[in-house]
């Protein structure tokens, strides 16, 4: 996993869209954020104990595995779009990519976005209230397991969404002292 501050450009999505020189943005900083990463061994994601420890320290009962490519996930073209649109959630989104690259994008404290390069073992959470957004990068394909408390919930809340108490909530854990 790698994660710089973007540029604003307007090329394509799918482009690394860093900032020259690069800056980037290590694991702490998204910790301060409440952004939480682990690496993990994908190809024995079946059994793996390390996984089976994530999943019960953290409550994540439920999994399935996503496959998004343009030849494996109805309505492709459409699903990305909502993808990559500004949005949040009001339970905390968890994505473990078992294949292929993906890159998450987060808005950190002062709204500047965080580009989030996702790779074959990398576990990532994201928090609820968090502004973020999803896309492919070049290489158009991602295989990952998303892991949820419970039952799933997968409705997503385009910005602006800010009368949410866990929107609340999120902003006013950035305030707190060591974030
Ligand atoms: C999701 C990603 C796309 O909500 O953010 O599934
Ligand atoms: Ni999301």
């Amino acid at each position: 996993m790698e994660a710089w501050y973007m540029d604003d450009s307007e090329e394509d999505q799918r482009e690394p869209h860093r900032l020259i020189p690069n800056q980037p943005v290590s694991l702490d900083q998204l910790k301060k954020l409440g952004v939480f990463h682990w690496k993990l061994n994908a190809d024995i994601h079946e059994s793996d104990p390390e996984l089976e420890l994530i999943r019960k320290e953290q409550g994540y009962s439920y999994m399935d595995i996503i496959s998004i490519h343009k030849d494996t996930l109805a309505n492709y073209e459409e699903k990305l779009k909502m993808f990559f649109e500004e949005h949040l959630h009001l339970d905390d989104e968890i994505r473990y990519v078992l294949d292929g690259r993906a890159y998450f994008d987060v808005r950190d404290k002062d709204e500047r976005w965080i580009r989030i390069a996702m790779a074959k073992g990398d576990l990532i959470t994201l928090p609820a209230g968090i502004y973020h957004r999803f896309t492919l990068d070049r290489t158009n394909y991602t295989k990952a397991m998303r892991l949820f408390v419970g039952e799933p919930v997968w409705k997503a809340y385009n910005r602006p969404a800010e009368d949410f108490d866990i929107r609340q909530k999120y902003v006013a854990s950035l305030q707190e002292p060591g974030a």
